[in-house]
This record gives C-alpha cells, sequence and structure tokens, in this order.
C-alpha cells in the first residue's frame, strides 16, 4: 500500500490565502503596498463581518427584547444567538454569565462598580505592573470613592508576573479580587492564568482577567483557568467597535447590584422603586450594539472556521520568526523577554524616538503604534517614555517581517 508523503505545511503560510478576506489589506499607503502591524490596537475586518453587518441593516433589523412582530423576534434572536456563540467561544457554563458590553474597559469597569460595591473599606483589588489604562484606573476611582486599597504586584525585567510576590500581596486575606491581564499589550507576555487563580483563590479572593489581547491568538477556557470574571472587546477580534463581552461566574453576577439604569434591565418600575431583571439583561440597560453585536457573531465563527490551532501556530512560529530577524537591526532593542509572549513585540533603537521610528515606517506604508500604548505606569517600570509596537494578526506574512526588519535598518541608517 502506498503511504501518502507527509506534507509540512509551513504554519505561517498556512493562513496566507485568508489576507484576500481583509479589503483594506490591497490598499496603498503613501504609494507602498499596506502593510498593517497595528492590530493589537485595533484588528482588520474581514467581508464576512462587514457583509454579516451590512446584511443585517438591509435585510433584517428591529429593535430586540421588544417588539411583538417578526422583525423584532427575528433580531432578537439573532442577537441572542451570538450569546450562545461567545459562551461556546470562552466555554462558559450557562449563556447567562455573558453580558454584552461596549468594550473590555466598560466590562471592567462594570466590575469595578458593580462587585466593587460590594467591596469594603480595608479590602483590597491587587493588579500588576504592566496593566493597560483600562484595568488600572477603574481601580483608582473605585479605591478613591470607596476606601478600598490598590496593590501593585510587580513584574520582572523580562516582563513576567513575579508569583511570589503576587503570593504575598494576597496573604493577608484582605484581597477581594485579583484582576490582571491575560495578554499584554505592550510586552505579549502570556500571564500563566490558572497558577493566578489558584494563588487568588487560595487567599479567598475572587480572579478578573482581561482577555483583550489574549483572545485574538489562542482559545480562552474559563473554566480550565478557573476565572470568576474575563473580558474581552469585539473590533480586536477581527470584530466591530462599540462591542465587548464580560463573563462573570453567576453565582457574582446574581449578588452584584446593577451597573446602569434603564430600559431593557429592570423587572418592574413604578415611580417609588425598581425591581432587576435578572442576569444577563440586569446589566445590559438601553437598546444595545444590535447590529456590532452581530459583526461580533460573525468575527467568531469566521476565527472558529480557521482554528484556534491554525491562528496559536501561525503567530508562534511568525513571533518566532520576526524575533531574531529584529535583533538583525542595528541599535534595536526587543523590550522584554517574557516566559511565554503572543505576537505582540515593541522595540526601542538607539537615537530615535519612537514616534520618529512610527512616522517613517508610515512613510512606507507600515503601520505600527508608539508611545505609551495606554500603559503608563509599566512604561515607567521599564524606564522608559514610549516604544515602537509592532503587532501581528492571522493576516501577517513573513513578507511583512522582512519590511518591518529591512525599514528599521534604513531608518537607523537615517540616524547615524
Ligand atoms: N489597547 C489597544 C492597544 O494596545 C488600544 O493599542
Amino acid at each position: 500500500m502506498d503511504v501518502p508523503p507527509v506534507v509540512m505545511i509551513d504554519p505561517i503560510d498556512s493562513l496566507r490565502d485568508r489576507r484576500a478576506d481583509f479589503p483594506i489589506l490591497g490598499e496603498t499607503v503613501h504609494g507602498r503596498p499596506l502593510v498593517f502591524l497595528d492590530s493589537a490596537a485595533s484588528a482588520q475586518k474581514p467581508v464576512q463581518v462587514i457583509d454579516a453587518m451590512g446584511d443585517a441593516m438591509r435585510t433584517q433589523y428591529a429593535n430586540i427584547h421588544r417588539g411583538l412582530h417578526w422583525m423584532s423576534e427575528r433580531t432578537t434572536d439573532v442577537y441572542e444567538a451570538v450569546r450562545d456563540q461567545v459562551a461556546g467561544l470562552i466555554g462558559a457554563s450557562a449563556r447567562e454569565e455573558v453580558i454584552f458590553t461596549r468594550n473590555s474597559t466598560e466590562a471592567i469597569n462594570l466590575v469595578a462598580y458593580s462587585f466593587g460595591s460590594m467591596m469594603r473599606p480595608g479590602q483590597a483589588v491587587v493588579i500588576s505592573e504592566m496593566e493597560h489604562h483600562a484595568n488600572l484606573v477603574p481601580w483608582q476611582m473605585l479605591r478613591d470613592r470607596t476606601g478600598i486599597e490598590l496593590r501593585v504586584a510587580p513584574i520582572t525585567d523580562d516582563g513576567d508576573i513575579e508569583l511570589d510576590a503576587l503570593e504575598r500581596l494576597v496573604a493577608d486575606g484582605k484581597v477581594a479580587l485579583v484582576a490582571v491581564t491575560h495578554m499584554s499589550n505592550v510586552l505579549g507576555t502570556v500571564t500563566p492564568a490558572r497558577q493566578i487563580a489558584d494563588i487568588a483563590h487560595a487567599a479567598g479572593a475572587r480572579v478578573l482577567f482581561d482577555g483583550s489581547q489574549f483572545v485574538v491568538h489562542r482559545r480562552v477556557d474559563v473554566q480550565a483557568i478557573d476565572a470568576d470574571f474575563y473580558t474581552f472587546t469585539g473590533h480586536k477580534l477581527y470584530g466591530p467597535t462599540g462591542i465587548g463581552v464580560l463573563w462573570g461566574r453567576r453565582e457574582l453576577l446574581d449578588a452584584m447590584p446593577p451597573f446602569m439604569g434603564g430600559g431593557d434591565m429592570i423587572s418592574s418600575v413604578t415611580f417609588e422603586r425598581s425591581t432587576w431583571a435578572n442576569v444577563p439583561h440586569k446589566f445590559e440597560a438601553g437598546t444595545p450594539a444590535i447590529i456590532e453585536t452581530i459583526g461580533l457573531g460573525a468575527a467568531i465563527s469566521y476565527i472558529e472556521a480557521i482554528g484556534y490551532e491554525a491562528v496559536a501556530a501561525h503567530e508562534a512560529a511568525l513571533v518566532e520568526y520576526a524575533l531574531p530577524r529584529l535583533a538583525e537591526v542595528p541599535g534595536l532593542h526587543v523590550v522584554g523577554a517574557p516566559a511565554e509572549r503572543g505576537g505582540v513585540i515593541s522595540f526601542t533603537m538607539d537615537d530615535v524616538h519612537p514616534h520618529d521610528i512610527a512616522t517613517l515606517l508610515d512613510r512606507n506604508g507600515i503601520a505600527v503604534r508608539a508611545g505609551h500604548h495606554c500603559a503608563e505606569p509599566l512604561m515607567r517600570r521599564l524606564g522608559l517614555s514610549a516604544t515602537a509596537r509592532a503587532s501581528f494578526a492571522l493576516y501577517t506574512t513573513r513578507e511583512e517581517v522582512d519590511a518591518l526588519a529591512s525599514t528599521l535598518t534604513q531608518i537607523r541608517g537615517f540616524f547615524v
């Protein structure tokens, strides 16, 4: 019997055909083909998402949860089906645990306001030194409002959370919540979520993960990591802006007071008092982002059809390819060397400010982000004022990494 030859498919090339799904990738910038290496800020959208949103508005749209007419019922079904999709995506045990928000920032603010209102002065929240402002400022606001304490777990110079220090920070039993990133938007660090959850739970604390970057690159299973809250945003996951997700354990969500008041989140209302709807509706006041939710559903279908295994393998291979290519660039320093890195690489260059790097790359059609990346305290911890950051998506190619490295070499040449 003939044994078919084993064909090794390069994980980077394996997703090459998917580029055709993203119309914007055919654009030119300053006369050069667009090389989009800023997907950690917001990912480009496949035609499947664009069409799903357009089709919904063209053929099937009404307000949801309200109408006794076909179009409203149909739109409600489509909207609620996305809740099932999200639950399936992240391994939630019940669809009611999935709350739609505007973005991850709103999801964290919801927890800070609502879960935070059940905390007492003397209790504490622990974050890490590498949090995005979205997972820092809401806790400062809670601290200033209620007198809770905000503690900060240190990171190593490589960019990993110091787990021993975290353990010490929660040891007095006063910590109600550990809220940390699942993947740093600056360093690409993938944090050891299960270990962090175990440390938090052993001290009686709950744990929240900001998964905004993580879910783009790898499948999360909220049960496997034993999370209590998990947040992410649609626009980084190839979906539209204006839609995000908070997942929380049912018993916590049931115990928490509403975040915003208004239509849809009530059970009954009189002038004297109101009572609340059950979760998830208790946390979804007002007309939600219906079209954007449908777009998120299309984005989830898209990524599920490709498969997280392929997406993760592509990203890992790309990072492995990019790090030595960038190391060849004279004067370039990659920031951080975490134990596990997703598709985000921050760097600096001797004698060239990150903003100049980004501007000169842009002249060549290459889009990267430069600045503090909404993580000013992390920059201070690293002794930097800013970095340039290249971030990868499923449509990123080896040639784009080459273009980045060779253009950076040219840029360095202008300055020395
Ligand atoms: N949080 C997004 C970023 O890291 C905007 O760029």
